[in-house]
């Protein structure tokens, strides 16, 4: 992709609830903060817009096209940014590489960025016809395609349950495993199409959904890198800085509550939202795709 493309791709991503992650997280303006999931950068400029001239970020993005474009979006305040390829389980190595030893705040927006998922090339979207691919870092080896033409269908059935909390799990499991015999999966029309042609749609929902969502959630690790990267950045926040976390779905939100609660039961922090921020009814007729979000925070206090 040209960095012109880049360029224009970055206007089509509306950072979701913008200024409540601004008015949560900063707690110093003179500080350095981790974006953990840098995107397309909306979020970093809006911190750094918000900070004192010697406030800086570190942002952080698996896919190299990401910090393409935030590079671009941040370009505006030099020497004030650092944009590392990495992914934020590994949040410790980034830092220590970085000579950082400890954080005002951090931010996590999980998930994709339109970048991504309106991109048919990268195979994330049931609407788009492209390669079954779904992977953010495109340096990892396990890919959709690989998932369906591979594992056995228990395991399928499996993620399937687990993180697409499709009941017909076991049956769509079976169909996969069937059809592969015919034809390896290669495409996202490919698996569409069999779910359409073969699962009831209910509603105005495609009955292929929760099985792309499972299959991303699979290939990228998501839910253990969220634990993971929430875990480690805890030890690394300064006592009175705090960490803000962006779901979009009920799985990893229970993942943040829980987390959030237990870190707050030991005493390790305070929370600072006691139930999610949510989008208001503006966003969400602007950003339709911001209706699932939810904001929680929580405050570093040991
Ligand atoms: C919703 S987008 C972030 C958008 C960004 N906040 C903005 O305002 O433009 C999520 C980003 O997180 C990245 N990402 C997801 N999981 C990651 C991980 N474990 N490590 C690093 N980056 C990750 C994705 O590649 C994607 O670019």
């Amino acid at each position: 992709m040209t960095s012109l493309e880049l360029m224009e791709e970055r206007f089509t991503h509306d950072s979701v609830l913008l200024k409540e992650v601004v008015t949560h997280l900063i707690t110093d303006r003179d500080g350095i903060y981790l974006d953990g999931t840098v995107g397309l950068g909306g979020h970093s400029e809006a911190i750094l817009e918000a900070l004192s001239a010697r406030g800086k970020i570190l942002g952080t993005d698996m896919d190299p096209e990401a910090l393409t474009a935030s590079s671009e979006r941040l370009k505006p305040f030099p020497g004030r940014y650092r944009l590392v390829r990495a992914n934020f389980r590994n949040l410790n190595d980034v830092l220590d590489g970085e000579g950082i030893s400890q954080l005002s705040g951090a931010l996590f927006d999980l998930g994709v960025s339109s970048l991504q998922f309106d991109k048919a090339s990268r195979g994330f979207a049931i609407r788009l016809d492209g390669p079954l691919d779904m992977r953010l870092d495109p340096h990892s080896k396990l890919t959709a395609a690989r998932i369906c033409n591979e594992w056995p269908a228990e395991q399928i059935e499996l993620l399937l349950r687990e993180y697409g909390e499709e009941r017909a799990a076991k049956r769509i499991a079976r169909l996969i495993v069937d059809v592969r015999k015919e034809q390896p999966f290669e495409t996202t029309r490919q698996l569409a199409e069999l779910l359409e042609s073969k699962m009831a749609r209910k509603g105005k929902i495609h009955p292929a959904t929760k099985t792309f969502m499972a299959l991303r959630i699979a290939v990228n690790q998501e839910l253990e890198n969220l634990t993971r990267g929430v875990e480690s950045v805890i030890s690394r926040v300064a006592n009175g800085g705090r960490i803000a976390v962006i779901t979009f779905h009920s799985l990893e939100d229970r993942i943040v509550k829980n987390l959030f609660r237990s870190l707050a039961d030991h005493g390790q922090v305070k929370l600072i939202t006691n139930s999610p921020v949510c989008p208001g009814d503006e966003e969400i007729s602007r950003n339709p795709r911001s209706r699932s979000s939810k904001l929680r925070v929580i405050e570093v206090t040991a």
